[in-house]
């Protein structure tokens, strides 16, 4: 894996055909002023939490499947175009060091078979909850279609509970998501067979070659086009010491 320049990162987000989803390499952790430079030369705004450019991310216990970010905001008003994750701190101990996730979300599509597919397209993922009470001004309660044209093209997009079975229960017409504490259900489906299509979607998207996994290290920066692509992680045996650090960038489509 090679190092990144700040231009190589300018570079990777300002390419309109999107040619490339996913930049993996290696950097020194980036100054803010270095993540403002970024956005200035994209033509990108960086989402704030707290005043703060990133947001860093120290310890967890709990799985995060395949997901894109920002479906959760009112309006999916802050979905951002691409995100930018720096593994600073990372344990030797891989059981507080789980691999981390990256798919693309349109190069999958081709490993769905029809029926599946022309199903997805029309039937609506409907989440409810109360999600995270650290984070009121996102509730989880809204819909979207799982298939969807992102400029022009098709792409999966999906908020998918666990594939581990020990963290979902199967509701009367949903799955319940005990990490995140929402139920996730598609439209006209019981929860039973809800879950058996969220099932068959994970073992999909692990035989997947549109799926990139690894171990995080020190000094790796991933940069993934928020609305091409999922990212998600497995969970730690221990309680994680990784610390990752996320900074979210919205640009306007063409
Ligand atoms: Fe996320």
């Amino acid at each position: 894996m090679k190092s990144l320049a700040i231009d190589d990162v300018v570079n990777f987000m300002s390419d309109n055909s999107f040619s490339k989803k996913i930049l993996i390499g290696y950097s020194s952790p980036l100054q803010d002023f270095e993540l403002q430079e970024i956005g200035t030369k994209t033509g990108s705004e960086i989402f704030e939490y707290g005043g703060e450019l990133s947001v860093r991310f120290d310890s967890f216990t709990k799985e995060n499947e395949f997901h894109f970010d920002g479906i959760s905001s009112p309006n999916h008003s802050r979905v951002p175009s691409f995100l930018l994750f720096e593994f600073i701190q990372c344990s030797l101990d891989k059981n507080s060091n789980p691999i981390f996730k990256l798919l693309d979300c349109e190069l999958v599509l081709s490993d769905l078979d029809n029926h599946l597919k022309s199903f997805l397209a029309t039937r609506k993922i409907i989440i409810k909850g109360h999600g995270n009470p650290a984070m009121p001004e996102f509730p989880a309660d809204f819909s979207f279609y799982p298939i969807q044209e992102v400029c022009g093209r098709k792409v999966l997009r999906m908020h998918l509970p666990s594939a581990n079975p020990g963290l979902v229960e199967i509701r009367e017409d949903s799955v319940y998501s005990l990490n995140e504490n929402i139920e996730i259900g598609i439209e006209g489906l019981s929860g039973c067979d809800a879950y058996e299509l969220f099932q068959e979607l994970n073992k999909t998207i692990e035989r997947s070659a549109a799926l990139i996994k690894f171990r995080p290290e020190p000094g790796l920066l991933a940069v993934v086009n928020n609305n091409f692509c999922f990212h998600g992680r497995e969970a730690p045996k221990s309680v994680s010491s990784r610390i990752l650090r996320r900074t979210q960038y919205f640009k306007r489509l063409r």
